[in-house]
């Protein structure tokens, strides 16, 4: 796993999937609650700084939450085609630009919400990871929020030690992403900012991950199917909030710096 590989292969799934949403995620439900999440914790008088945004796809949604949306990615293809989808928006108030999350001094201090989806666990090293991580809380203003979603070591191995019981093959590790473990990730945010929530997708996982492809085998379970549309709905209405936190290999993070 090095940059450029990493580099050429967002700006392929760029090329490939232009401005649609499984362009930077094939589970468009689970991105969808990723989106909705951070959705409603933002308000109208924020600017935001999405971090890793890819196509804008989140970015755009998200404006219609708040006052500004700056969306910042590495690759270039990705910025290109969330500038199309800018512009078939009709989103005054989006900017896209090119940007490593190595390199945000330019932002410090800017803004009164910044997001980060799903990027870090694209940096081969872990100190790079951290580095990213002190990059990002840089960026809150006094009295802001780092909304950030990473992929945890512990929950994805829960989850497939569940799927195992389960004569469930684990699903393996995609090449380009290298999870973090939970304890250096916490102690890191928590040198400058502190964390306020922490909001998982555990009943979704669980649905989508081990109930769906019992329920399908021998077919493969599709990632829009019945079960997952449901898990959505069991998510959305929190009737399970929290019960499978410990398989939710992704997390929100919601973290404030004081004033
Ligand atoms: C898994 S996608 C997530 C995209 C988006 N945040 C989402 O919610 O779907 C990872 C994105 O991070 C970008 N990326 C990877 N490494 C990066 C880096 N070092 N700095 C900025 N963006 C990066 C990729 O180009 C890609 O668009």
């Amino acid at each position: 796993m090095n940059r450029n590989d990493i580099s050429a292969y967002w700006d392929a799934k760029a090329e490939a999937l232009k401005t649609d949403p499984s362009a930077t995620m094939k589970d468009v439900i689970l991105r969808s609650l990723e989106i909705e999440a951070i959705g409603r914790r933002l308000r109208t008088d924020d600017d935001l700084l999405d971090v890793g945004g890819g196509n804008a796809f989140a970015g755009i949604q998200w404006a219609q939450h708040c006052r500004t949306v700056h969306v910042v990615d590495f690759s270039e293809k990705m910025v290109a085609y969330g500038r199309e989808a800018v512009a078939a928006a009709g989103a005054a108030n989006v900017q896209t630009e090119r940007g490593s999350v190595l390199e945000l001094e330019n932002f410090a201090g800017r803004f009164s919400a910044v997001s980060c989806i799903r990027v870090l666990i694209n940096l081969p090293e872990r100190e790079e990871q951290l580095r990213g991580l002190d990059q990002l809380a840089a960026c809150v203003a006094p009295g802001g929020r780092l909304f950030l979603i990473e992929g945890l070591e512990e929950p994805f191995a829960a989850m497939n030690a569940m799927r195992k019981t389960m004569d469930l093959p684990a699903i393996p590790l995609d090449w380009h992403n290298r999870l973090l473990p939970r304890q250096a990730l916490e102690q890191r945010l928590e040198r400058e900012l502190k964390i306020e929530e922490r909001v998982d997708f555990g009943e979704y996982y669980f649905l989508s991950r081990v109930l769906h492809p019992l329920l399908v085998a021998p077919e493969e379970p599709t990632f829009q199917g019945r079960c997952n549309q449901e898990a959505r709905r069991l998510w959305q209405a929190g009737v399970a909030q929290g019960r499978f936190a410990d398989i939710s290999t992704l997390v929100l993070y919601v973290c404030s710096r004081p004033k």
